[in-house]
């Protein structure tokens, strides 16, 4: 199997932005922890609606910015708000050369998850640096609850990707893997982020609308389940259930070499 298992319909686009909101602190900060050096070319892999398209560009006041992904209509959302100096395009992003000369930064985020082959994809995109250039990577490496709904709704997600042939929790796999060809490590850290559980669980509740119905066909759980995970989901959100979540970020960093 593949293809990215979340889907690009309106309620996924939604998500995202939800999304985009929990997890911008940490990313900011890993942004702002590279930026300061003139850059013509930011690249953004997997920009979803271009959330954190416009994030990479804010922070990094690179000339151009461009935002990369496979779906077209992300890519649509995203153009439709784009700001100057910034830009997307349709392109499956396992697949180089990208659509735009050296960059001096390339940044994914939540994206190796759904690659099949993250080694792969590493030493593809550490190929599209400039001399100097970075590639930066954020990616889950484990998340942390005992909140039965909303554990139970991971161990089901999970259970999804991993019928693709997709990992969630990939963050630790990342670690132990060599440098990419050519560049080297200059980073390597997991940043903590413990957002609310009723934020969390609102983002699972807008996820599983999404991917439910695949769910069922692919055996991972059954409508009656769901029902009641979404039903578990939604007290948590309204916070009629208690409990707390806690994300562990993996945070790479890779550097070409100057010259
Ligand atoms: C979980 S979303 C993350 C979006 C954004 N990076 C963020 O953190 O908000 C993953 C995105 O990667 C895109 N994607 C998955 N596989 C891809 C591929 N091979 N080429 C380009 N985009 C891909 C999906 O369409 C989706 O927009």
């Amino acid at each position: 199997m593949g293809g990215y298992a979340f889907g690009d319909s309106a309620p996924a686009a939604r998500r995202l932005g939800l999304l985009a909101d929990v997890f911008e602190p940490p990313s900011r900060e890993l942004l702002e922890r590279f930026a300061g050096v003139p850059l013509d070319l930011a690249v953004d892999l997997g920009c979803g609606p271009g959330h954190t398209t416009r994030l990479v560009a804010s922070v990094t006041g690179a000339r151009r910015t461009l935002g990369l992904d496979q779906s077209e209509a992300f890519v649509a959302l995203a153009a439709a708000g784009a700001p100057p100096g910034v830009s997307f395009a349709v392109h499956d992003v396992t697949v180089v050369p990208f659509p735009a000369g050296p960059a001096g930064l390339v940044y994914g985020r939540f994206l190796l998850s759904h690659l099949p082959d993250p080694a792969a994809a590493l030493a593809a995109w550490a190929t599209q640096l400039a001399p100097g250039g970075l590639l930066l990577v954020e990616e889950v490496e484990r998340i942390h609850t005992v909140q039965p709904a909303l554990r139970r709704y991971l161990d089901t997600a999970a259970a999804l990707l991993a019928a693709r042939g997709h990992t969630l929790e990939i963050g630790a796999a990342l670690h132990r893997l060599p440098d990419p060809p050519g560049v080297d490590r200059r980073l390597d850290r997991v940043a903590p982020l413990a957002p609310p559980a009723a934020l969390a669980a609102k983002l699972f509740a807008q996820n599983l609308a999404v991917w439910r119905g695949d769910g069922v066909r692919s055996g991972v759980a059954t409508e009656a389940a769901l029902d009641r995970l979404a039903a578990d989901l939604a007290a948590v959100t309204a916070g009629t259930a208690e409990g707390r979540i806690a994300w562990e970020l993996r945070q790479l960093a890779f550097q070409r070499a100057a010259t």
